[in-house]
């Protein structure tokens, strides 16, 4: 890793385009605040931090991003108190992951201090954007590209790592209803599965269409060798209850390393729910649908939290989850949610509060 040698360059905007955004209407993902992150590698180091307005970015038609899909993402959220503090949940996690991204594609890794000097100013720049209240959050989406110029098939030797910024409210998916992958795969042994690289997300989208039409939201992809083992959703680690046991899957170099996952197994834990991480079989999970011991089924990501999944279907065989008076599933994302905006004790030491920088 370099050390951090360029002081970050501030180009405010204008005017703020923030009193034409109506926040009590907004599609997640879809609006974007006034400003983003920009920093470069060239010549064998991260230099040129900036914070500029939110606009285009110009590119050679030939950058290798295009051709050979170099690039990985984050999505990570930040919070804001009553007394107008703004809190991260666990970022470093999210640093070092895209960095482990980053490593699986031949790309650079990114200096620390540039991504925590970046974010918190960028958070303090755009600190109207946040807004206090349960279920308002202000989704951070860093990612790095590849930008070097030429279709030759090799590693870039440059690259932008962007954040952007869309606030969010509560992420309401509607019913879930999901199919077990008995075909397609999304990763394999050896792949790249466990990094946050675009096109994991491009080569399930064929596959989720498909589903789609068959009426499911989600696919929940199975191992690919075998398809026996459940693994993950398309941007969530999955959890299955059981009688009164929380299942889901290890970690692997197939599945992603989820930050609500890990904590949910934390989570859970200290409130005396019993969690197995294991691999969990697709035939225990229809068994359990089958002698009604299968109680909840739920996704775990950033952007929903924890989004119920009432139904699931096997090989054409349909089954319907039961509908819970106090599901793990609600009582969890509550104490999450709490925890991450201030409202709630932090034992774990996973609330980050952002420093309050003069921008
Ligand atoms: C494939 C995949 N699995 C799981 C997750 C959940 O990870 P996290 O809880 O860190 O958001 C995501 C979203 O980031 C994802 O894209």
């Amino acid at each position: 890793m370099n050390m951090m040698t360029d002081t970050l360059k501030v180009t405010k905007i204008a005017d703020s385009k923030i009193s034409s955004v109506d926040f009590n209407n907004l599609a997640f993902g879809t609006v974007f605040t006034d400003h983003m992150f920009v920093c470069e590698y060239k010549n064998g180091a991260w230099q040129n931090p900036e914070i500029k307005p939110y606009g285009p970015i110009s590119m050679d038609p030939s950058a290798k991003v295009f051709h050979y899909g170099q690039a990985v993402f984050e999505g990570m959220k930040a919070y804001k108190d009553d007394n107008g503090k703004i809190f991260m949940f666990r970022p470093e996690e999210n640093f070092n992951r895209i960095n482990k991204s980053s490593e699986r594609l031949a790309m650079p890794a990114f200096d620390k201090d540039y991504f925590f000097d970046g974010l918190n100013t960028l958070l303090n720049l755009e600190s109207d954007w946040i807004k206090p209240g349960k279920d308002n959050s202000l989704y951070l989406r860093p990612f790095v590209i590849a930008t070097e110029n030429g279709v030759s098939a090799s590693p870039s030797t440059e690259y932008k790592f962007i954040i952007i910024c869309a606030p969010a409210q509560a992420y309401y998916s509607g019913e879930v209803k999901v199919l077990f992958a008995d075909h397609y795969s999304r990763s394999a042994d050896g792949g790249v599965g466990f990094a946050k690289a675009a096109g994991n997300y491009a080569a399930q989208f064929y596959p989720t269409e498909l589903a789609k039409q068959k009426g499911y939201q989600q696919v929940v992809w199975t191992d690919a060798n075998t398809h026996e083992y459940l693994e993950e959703a398309g941007t969530m680690n999955v959890f299955f209850r059981v009688g009164d046991t929380l299942l889901t899957a290890p970690t692997s170099d197939r599945i992603l390393d989820g930050i609500t996952r890990k904590s949910l197994i934390e989570l859970a834990k200290s409130e005396g729910i019993n969690v197995e991480v294991r691999p969990v079989k697709v035939s225990e999970i229809v068994e359990a649908a089958e002698n009604g011991t299968l109680k909840e089924m739920f996704g775990a990501g950033t952007a929903a939290v924890i989004s119920p999944i009432s139904g699931f279907t096997h090989k054409d065989k349909e089954f319907d989850l039961p509908t819970l008076e106090e599901p793990y599933g609600a009582r969890l994302k509550q104490h999450l949610t709490a925890l991450q905006a201030n409202r709630a004790e932090d034992p774990f030491g996973w609330r980050y509060e952002v420093p309050t920088i003069a921008v």
